[in-house]
């Protein structure tokens, strides 16, 4: 992959139901990211897409008496809106029932075959439908006489069937050199520490193919057989490159992956199997897993079995796309879980949105509008507040690319709505207004640095808050061209002149 080129991942979403708080939260991570690395003039391209093979969809559309590709076709349309909803900046959204899905999954296959990582036997254990996964008898308890997975709470049966394994347990050494020699490939660290343990705890070979449904790709030479959901679906990542191609210049450019957003949740499937598979089929793993925590409602994963579901597409009518991403972002603590309620919502959007940042701009754009006709010339030096003020930014915003890189999310935010306030604060210590009288030159000087402050701020926020950030870069007149993240290397965003035109408010303070 090329120098400043940015591959970056959701996980596919399955088709089997309304899409959750939980995707949403998945997704506007990478959203953000993917939107941050372009400001900095990255070359990016960012994927999403669903997972419409297996089990549990071939489940969902006999209940909802379908069969299975209509019922992923309606399904996936409805997820790929959520993205436009969400307003997700997505270059290409993968379904792994398209053809050039199956045409990278066989040859996938066909590498573990032909390097000696695949061998047919007999499968007997435990299988959760709903995780699509394969569970130890160490990770199942019984309550009322059902069994259950440990690990994610989830029902599972018993499986008996011929299935071809891949050698996971040969692979067991060289994944742990492959973490040591990488010791950001998963972060954050707590979870890089549990991959680490339940690797050295002892690998056992993996069920690779089902024989007891259909709905899959058919193992190539054994129609008996289909691939098991995760080894397909996890190959869409390589898939939208146009793999099996790998002199095709979207792959060249931009595979290894930079970047893979995934939950906790799927944690084991990203950083044991998926790069097991890949060195297995020689072909360089990824950078990075990022693992986020769950969205609780209560102390429960949102999710729709567990029927605790906070409709994202509801929250978004009623407080807007802007609103909840900024509050998702703020909110759940970097790579934890965090309990959502629509108060702490409201509270949020006042506090940092309405009271702070769009407070800021209100102010400044209806003073420059009410007393400088829009238009603010820049003719003194700083003064030593104006320098006071610069210095504490450039301080914050040093650190900003460094956070971003280490997906601390809320560090960020907290960094950039920081700035917000201390330029509120400057304009109350300043007092801009006492000096409409008798010092004109003065009082544009301050107006010019708050600009110039909510132009930074503007494109600092623009990767969580793209819809209302854009509105007051087009107030500024920034050009295109400009609204980037040169100025943490130094540079001034707005000219010394610079004319403005109105800005309606941004965010409405809610009354609770
Ligand atoms: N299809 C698999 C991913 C395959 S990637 C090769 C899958 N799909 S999913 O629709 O169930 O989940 C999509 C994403 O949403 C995952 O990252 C999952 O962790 C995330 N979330 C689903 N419920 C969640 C919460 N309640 N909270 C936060 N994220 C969770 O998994």
């Amino acid at each position: 992959m090329k120098q400043n080129n940015f591959y970056i991942t959701t996980p596919i979403y399955y088709p089997s139901g309304e899409p959750h708080m939980g995707h949403a939260y998945s997704s506007i991570i990478a959203d953000v990211f993917a939107r941050f690395k372009r400001n900095d003039k990255y070359k990016v391209y960012f994927l999403t897409g669903t997972d419409e093979h297996g089990l549990k969809i071939q489940k969902a559309a006999e209940k909802d008496g379908s069969n299975p590709l209509n019922y992923c076709d309606k399904i996936s349309k409805i997820f790929k809106d959520l993205t436009k909803k969400l307003n997700l900046s997505n270059d290409d959204f993968i379904r792994t029932t398209e053809k050039r899905h199956y045409k990278s999954v066989t040859d996938i296959w066909n590498r573990l075959v032909k390097s000696g990582d695949i061998y047919l036997s007999k499968y007997k254990g435990w299988y959760s439908v709903s995780d699509e996964a394969y569970y130890n008898s160490d990770e199942i308890i019984e309550k009322n006489g059902k069994k259950y997975s440990t690990f994610s709470g989830s029902i599972v049966e018993w499986v008996e069937e011929e299935s071809f394994f891949f050698k996971l347990s040969s692979w067991q050494e060289r994944l742990l050199e492959f973490y040591d020699k990488n010791d950001k490939f998963i972060l954050p660290i707590s979870r890089r520490n549990e991959v680490v343990n339940f690797v050295k705890s002892g690998l056992k070979d993996l069920s690779v193919s089902r024989t007891s449904f259909t709905w899959g790709i058919k193992v190539p030479n054994n129609d008996k057989h289909v691939i098991y959901v995760w080894l397909d679906a996890l190959t869409n990542y390589i898939s939208a490159l146009n793999f099996p191609n790998t002199n095709d210049k979207l792959y060249k450019n931009f595979w290894p992956a930079t970047l893979h957003v995934i939950g906790k949740d799927i944690l084991r499937f990203h950083a044991i199997y998926w790069p097991a598979f890949l060195l297995a089929a020689k072909i360089k793993p990824p950078s990075r897993v990022f693992s986020h925590g769950w969205i609780l409602s209560g102390e429960e994963k949102m999710s729709k079995s567990k029927g605790n579901i906070l409709n994202p597409l509801e929250i978004i009518k009623k407080y807007g796309v802007d609103e909840l991403r900024y509050y998702l972002m703020k909110e759940v603590p970097h790579g934890s879980d965090g309990t959502i309620s629509l108060k702490n919502l409201e509270n949020c959007i006042n506090s940092d949105l309405a009271n702070n940042y769009g407070n800021l701009c209100q102010r400044v754009f209806s003073f420059v509008k009410n007393n400088c006709k829009n238009k603010v010339t820049k003719t003194k030096k700083a003064s030593d507040t104006d320098k006071k003020l610069i210095a504490q930014t450039k301080v914050i915003t040093s650190d900003l690319r460094n956070l971003m890189d280490n997906q601390n999310l809320n560090n960020y935010i907290k960094s950039v709505i920081n700035i917000s306030f201390l330029t509120n604060k400057y304009i109350n210590d300043e007092e801009p207004w006492k000096l409409k009288k008798n010092n004109i030159e003065k009082m544009n000087n301050i107006l010019h640095l708050a600009l110039e402050q909510i132009a930074k701020i503007s494109i600092l926020l623009n990767p969580i808050i793209p819809e209302k950030s854009l509105k007051v870069l087009d107030a500024l007149n920034i050009k295109t061209e400009l609204r980037n993240l040169s100025f943490l290397d130094g540079q001034n965003v707005i000219n010394d002149e610079i004319k403005i035109q109105e800005l309606d408010i941004l965010f409405k303070k809610i009354t609770q």
